[in-house]
């Protein structure tokens, strides 16, 4: 490394010398050009554009530049190292990997939780992975999906254990989610200045829930098809549902058209989204560097602080490390069912439910089958997340750095009736 910057330095030098060196050869240099002063390593220099020289410019007449900025300072260049060639092309983010270089992270009794994001974002990238080789195999239309499926599980080496670890992985992710959103609530990481990093993660939280929920149709069996049935039915009853309904099924009921549908958002749309969100999310992460909860530096609760890179980063590695034993220990010893295939002009047969992370919201709406208890529901769950997404500007003790009891209560309240409802479904229908 010291090597390659010495090299920058040295083209730099060069570079710096060029004008002296094209002034001894034929063609001089205009007159007016300021010798180019020595310059970082890496950082091309300057040429500041010279304003014409023939007398004041008149208002509002754009007089050109004599000279402008060199379109290739690098030209003399030699680079002889690949890494002075990228510092040529890259000395732009010199100052980001500088930062990054000194970023800290503290260190308290709670920074156990600070691993759950990391491991969120663990089973993402396994997500696009085992994903894209699923890709390779599956069709998704209502004659070959399911068959399609058959093949990955049983003909295809080791398409068995990709499909088994694209399952588990998104369940993983979904808890791994839920675990983080809760413990950052806790810990009201929300707080000032964090407040996007909120927004941009409950966003995260949503589209990760639309992932499970257009991934589940995707085998086209028995259970998936009467399970979208019902979860597609919900919007219905809301103010231009019948329109979400449609938009969703691509018709009046769920067929081949949903299932392209529910493709389309599955391996396009959401990722396409989420790439976007959490750019977002991890950048706010960099730059407003990691909370500390609320009264720990004052009751000197901090124990010190260690270095971003590469401390923290090798030990969110080693959880990554863990999560990815765990995966392939749940993919081996207990993989998902494929069933049977989905048979539109069969009845829906009994216990058919979404899957886990949907079965809070399941249960209420079951909890309200009276006349317009659907509507009532949706109302609640829309109150209810908008309440939730806003919980930052609405603690305003957290944002003065004050303990904010009543946002606690107010998380295990919700934590507590999402594992009620949970519970309660697992009680009537098993697993
Ligand atoms: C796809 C889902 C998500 C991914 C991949 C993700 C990733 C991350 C990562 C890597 C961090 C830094 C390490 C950490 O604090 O754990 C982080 C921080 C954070 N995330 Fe997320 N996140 C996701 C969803 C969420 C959700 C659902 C919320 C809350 C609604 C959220 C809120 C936050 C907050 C407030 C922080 C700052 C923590 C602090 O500075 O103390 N994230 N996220």
């Amino acid at each position: 490394m010291g090597e390659s910057r010495n090299m920058a330095e040295e083209n730099n030098n060069k570079q710096a010398a060029a004008p002296k060196q094209a002034a001894a050869g034929k063609p001089k240099p205009p007159a007016k050009v300021k010798p180019v002063p020595a310059v970082k390593p890496g950082v091309p220099a300057k040429a500041k554009p010279v304003p014409a020289a023939a007398g004041p410019a008149k208002k509002g007449v754009y007089k050109p530049a004599e000279v402008r900025a060199e379109a290739n300072p690098f030209k003399d260049s030699k680079t002889s190292g690949f890494s002075s060639w990228l510092q040529e092309r890259f000395h732009v983010l010199n100052p980001v990997i500088d930062y990054l270089r000194k970023k800290e992270v503290p260190r308290h009794r709670l920074s156990f939780w600070y691993y759950f994001g990391g491991l969120t974002l663990f089973f993402f990238i396994v997500q696009i992975i085992t994903g894209l080789l699923l890709l390779l195999y599956y069709k998704p239309t209502e004659a070959e999906a399911f068959a399609r499926f058959v093949y990955i599980q049983t003909e295809v080496p080791f398409g068995w254990l990709i499909r088994q670890v694209h399952a588990w992985s998104a369940n993983l992710m979904v808890l791994m989610a839920f675990i983080h959103m809760f413990s950052t609530f806790f810990m009201k990481a929300y707080r000032k200045p964090r407040e996007l990093m909120w927004v941009s993660g409950f966003i995260l939280l949503v589209l990760t829930l639309g992932f499970g929920f257009t991934g589940y149709l995707l085998p086209w069996n028995e259970l998936a098809f009467f399970a979208t049935q019902i979860g597609t039915e919900v919007p219905k009853v809301a103010p231009g549902g019948e329109f979400i309904v449609k938009l969703l099924r691509g018709g009046d009921e769920v067929t081949g058209e949903t299932l392209t549908r529910m493709f389309a958002m599955h391996v396009v749309l959401l990722p396409g989204l989420v790439m976007l969100v959490l750019s977002a999310h991890l950048m706010l992460m960099q730059v407003l560097g990691a909370s500390s909860p609320i009264g720990y530096k004052e009751a000197g609760l901090i124990k010190g602080y260690e270095k971003f890179f590469p401390n923290f980063l090798a030990k969110d590695g080693i959880g990554w490390m863990i999560g990815f034993a765990l995966l392939i220990y749940l993919a081996v010893m207990f993989p998902w069912e494929i069933g049977v295939k989905a048979d539109p002009l069969a009845a829906a047969p009994d216990g058919i439910k979404p899957e886990w992370y949907f079965w809070a919201q399941f249960q209420l709406l079951k909890d309200l089958k009276f006349e317009g208890g659907e509507l009532l529901a949706i109302i609640i769950f829309t109150v209810g997340a908008i309440v939730w997404i806003l919980v930052p500007f609405m603690d305003k003790q957290a944002s003065r750095e004050e303990r904010s009891p009543l946002f606690t209560i107010f998380g295990l309240v919700v934590l507590a009736l999402m594992l009620i409802g949970t519970f309660r479904v697992y009680l009537e229908y098993g697993w």
